[in-house]
């Protein structure tokens, strides 16, 4: 498939609400992925396009050295800034595109969280290969947005995004297209296209309580409505978000049963 091409920058200015509203990937979900890959005190992880470290820290203990890649400096900024104030001393930033970051070595786990359809996937998939050792894996982490749902808030809460990304002219943030190329090449078969084993998709839930300043900031921590895209416009679209929203919810309560998933496919020699 002609892979959809991303801007690099689309996640200027978010680092700070990416870290403290993305809900973690839920202990059930980190303790599977650990009993399913080989990890111990010797193991190597590469966590690419790593955000602010999310998969990073929660297996930073388990191994040796985590190596956090992602090619906006300022998540890598986050990222090194954190590793020095909890003490971590073996998650090494990098800032460095997927594609391009040099790699020494083999790794025990790859893992791409939230972003496997960002990259270049056959590229990155195929030069992963070579850098995975015998029975070590890929693994593609995966989180549900707040906007899925039944009851109504979720509708208000993807209308009300929807409109305000159209009205400032942010929809070609998302490649127009994304979900139909994916469905038709799906990452399953990028995967086994580069030589792995696909093991499955393991699901998990957890249950978020939202709040309007978690949503607002859960919504500054995306790609295609952050503060960088809505600018001055920032208070005008909070209090539209929280006018619609309480209108939903009087007590400000937003609970949702949020969905996790990871795709494991694994180097066999
Ligand atoms: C939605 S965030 C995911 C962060 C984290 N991995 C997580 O699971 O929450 C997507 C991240 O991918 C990074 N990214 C996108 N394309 C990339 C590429 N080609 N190489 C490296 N990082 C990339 C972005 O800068 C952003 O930090």
């Amino acid at each position: 498939m002609d892979e959809l091409r991303y801007r690099k920058d689309l996640f200027e200015g978010t680092a700070e609400y990416y870290d403290r509203f993305r809900p973690p990937y839920p202990d059930e979900l980190i303790d599977d992925l650990r009993a399913r890959v080989p990890l111990d005190a010797t193991s190597r992880v590469l966590d690419l396009a790593c955000g602010t470290g999310q998969i990073a820290f929660a297996l930073a203990a388990d191994v040796a050295e985590v190596l956090a890649v992602d090619q906006e400096a300022e998540m890598i900024e986050l990222v090194a800034h954190k590793a020095r104030r909890l003490g971590v001393a073996n998650v090494h930033a990098i800032a460095a595109t997927a594609e391009a970051v040099p790699l020494d070595g083999c790794f025990d786990l790859v893992s791409i969280g939230n972003a496997f359809h960002r990259l270049d996937r056959d590229a990155v998939a195929g030069r992963l290969a070579a850098h995975i050792s015998d029975g070590g894996c890929v693994a593609l982490l995966w989180s549900g947005p707040p906007w899925l749902g039944e009851p109504p808030w979720h509708r208000v809460l993807d209308e009300t995004l929807t409109q305000w990304r159209d009205a400032l002219g942010a929809r070609d943030r998302v490649p127009e297209g994304w979900e139909e190329a994916i469905d038709r090449d799906p990452h399953e078969q990028v995967l086994r296209r580069a030589g792995f084993t696909y093991e499955g998709m393991f699901e998990f839930s957890a249950v978020e309580r939202w709040t309007v300043e978690s949503l607002v900031g859960f919504t500054y921590s995306t790609s295609f409505l952050n503060r960088a895209v809505l600018g001055r416009q920032a208070a005008a679209f909070e209090e539209e978000l929280r006018g619609q929203l309480l209108a939903c919810r009087p007590d400000g309560v937003f609970e949702q049963e949020l969905s996790f998933m990871f795709e494991l496919a694994r180097r066999v020699a």
